[in-house]
Parts: structure tokens; sequence; C-alpha cells
């Protein structure tokens, strides 16, 4: 069973930071797939969509007697017999199955209270979160029907819930593309701590992950009313970003961004900085 300090110790990390686990991530699909199941893997043609109550989810623990084993996230339901090892009875997710745990997927709170379906409050990045476990789910087991509840009612409605949940997911894709866009000006810069140098930090043409044909040079970025900064490479040539016509600016890359401050003690124009202090 996996113990529920380590899963909220790193699964925070390991999901919200980096979007969960290199299995996963290899399997998830496209953004857009996100707020629209892909055709053919959802419903099966030849088995109509059910509806289900709460109480009759909750026999699909995958036991002996039991008819089968069930899944949901946020209210839909979906087949998970052939994960069986993950959430059949001594599996190390079985506390999913028979229910919806939706909030769970992200707080890695296992606890009775934390395997729990309303993901109100939930930060819009942690929605994404959810909400590509939707498509894994879609992805990977068979899709059954609705959960009547929080986010479906008696005829299968989405809820206002539902809805919510939707509009801060969607927010959360937004906050993800721009934070991309914005990694591209400012990629991270490497950065290493030994005990005989200290933290030494420096650019290359693929610090922070990203590819680019340019190497930059270290840079405290500071966000508009935080106290804290991080390391960015930033470009030293052509015009500043969001500029298209050379002839009008300096050639200086983004160096005159105004959010930016040079590293004390160290060459403007280095492509790394043995930081002091
Ligand atoms: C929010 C925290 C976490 C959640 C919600 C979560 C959820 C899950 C789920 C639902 C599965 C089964 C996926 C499937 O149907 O194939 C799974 C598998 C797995 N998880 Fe987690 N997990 C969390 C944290 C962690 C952490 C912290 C680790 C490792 C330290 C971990 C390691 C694994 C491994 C290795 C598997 C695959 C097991 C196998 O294939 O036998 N998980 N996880």
């Amino acid at each position: 069973m996996l113990g529920y300090l380590a899963a909220a110790a790193t699964c925070l990390a390991a999901v919200v930071l980096v979007g969960w686990d290199p299995w996963l991530l290899a399997d998830l699909p496209g953004v857009s797939y996100l707020f629209s199941p892909p055709e053919g893997t959802a419903t099966p043609k030849e088995a109509p969509e059910r509806l289900l109550s709460i109480t009759e989810l909750g026999r699909y623990i995958g036991t002996e007697g039991s008819p089968g084993l069930y899944l949901a996230l946020l209210g839909e339901v979906f087949d998970v017999q052939r994960g069986h090892k993950h959430y059949g009875p001594g599996g190390s997710y079985s506390f999913f199955a028979g229910r919806d745990a939706s909030r769970a997927y992200v707080t890695g709170d296992f606890t009775e209270t934390g395997l729990a379906d309303d993901v109100s409050g939930l930060s819009p990045l942690e929605m994404v979160n959810v909400k590509n476990w939707l498509s894994f789910y879609h992805k990977n087991y068979v899709y059954i029907g609705k959960l009547i509840g929080r986010y479906y009612d008696e005829s299968g409605r989405a809820t206002e819930a539902l809805k919510v949940a939707d509009e801060v997911a969607e927010a959360g894709l937004k906050q993800q593309a721009k934070s991309e866009e914005e990694k591209k000006q400012f990629p991270p810069c490497n950065s290493e701590w030994t005990s005989s140098t200290g933290t030494r930090v420096w650019c290359s043409k693929q610090s922070g992950g990203v590819e680019r044909d340019w190497v930059g040079v270290p840079r405290k970025l500071y966000k508009p009313g935080a106290k804290n900064h991080r390391c960015v490479c930033v470009r030293t040539t052509g015009p500043p970003t969001g500029h298209l016509e050379p002839a009008e600016h300096s050639d200086r890359g983004d160096l005159d961004e105004p959010t930016l401050q040079e590293y004390e003690g160290c060459h403007a124009l280095y492509e790394w900085c043995v930081l002091k202090g």
C-alpha cells in the first residue's frame, strides 16, 4: 500500500509541477483532448451509457461476489478491471475502487476524508491535473457512464459543480500556456552546488529543457510583486521579444527587460556566474 506521507510529499511535485510520471505523460494526449474524450475510446457504440447511483458504484470493488471493478472521476465511471492489480483488493490503489475520489488524485490524501469527490478550491493547475487523469482513464480503460451525484444529475446532465470545475481547468490550461511562453523567452539556468565553489549558474542551448539556437546569460528574474527571484537565461542579441523591427531597437535581445537584474560580481555578458554568499 502506498503510504499517505510518501504520496503526499512527492505527488504534488510529480503531478502538479511536472505533470505526472513519465509513463502517464507518454500516454497523455494533446491538451484539447482533456475537454473532449477521443472518438472511439469513450463510449463503445454497442454499450449505451449507463447512469449509476453512488450506492450502485460502491458495489464495484472487485471482491468476490461484487459485480466488477469500477471507479469514477469527476462523475465519469470507468471499468478498471484491466488494472485490477492496482485497483482490486490488495492493490496499491484499491481505495479508488467503487467511488469518485477526484480530489485525492491531486492531494495524495488517501485517507477516508481525503478520498472525496469535491474538487472545489483546487488551483487551476491542480484541476488540469484532475483532467489529465480523466484523459488517462478514457484512454486506458472502458468508459461506462455517469455517476449521479455531484457532477451529473439524474438525467446525466452536467451540474453547476462540473461547469465550475471545467472553468477552473480551462483557466489552468491558459496559465500553463502562458508559463510555457514565458519559459521560451526566459529559460531557466542550469545550476550546481559544490562545497569548494558554492553555487554556480550557467546557460546552455538546452538549459531549462528549452531547446533554442542561443545560449544567453544568467540574470535574476523578479515577478512583479514577488520578493524572490529565479535564475533565467536571457538572449543578448537581436531585437527584444515582441518587437519585430530590429532597426528600431538596439541589438541587445531582452537584456533591457525591467524585471531582470544582473548577478553582483559577475561579468554582464558571461554565460556563467558563481553566486556570492
Ligand atoms: C497524488 C499522488 C498519487 C496518485 C493519485 C497516484 C495514482 C496512481 C494510480 C491511479 C495508478 C494506477 C494507474 C493505472 O491505472 O495504470 C498509479 C500507479 C503507479 N504509481 Fe502512483 N499515484 C500517486 C503517487 C505516486 C508516488 C509518489 C509514486 C512513487 C513514489 C507512485 C508510483 C506508482 C507506480 C510505480 C505505479 C505503477 C505500478 C505498476 O504498474 O505496477 N505513485 N498511481
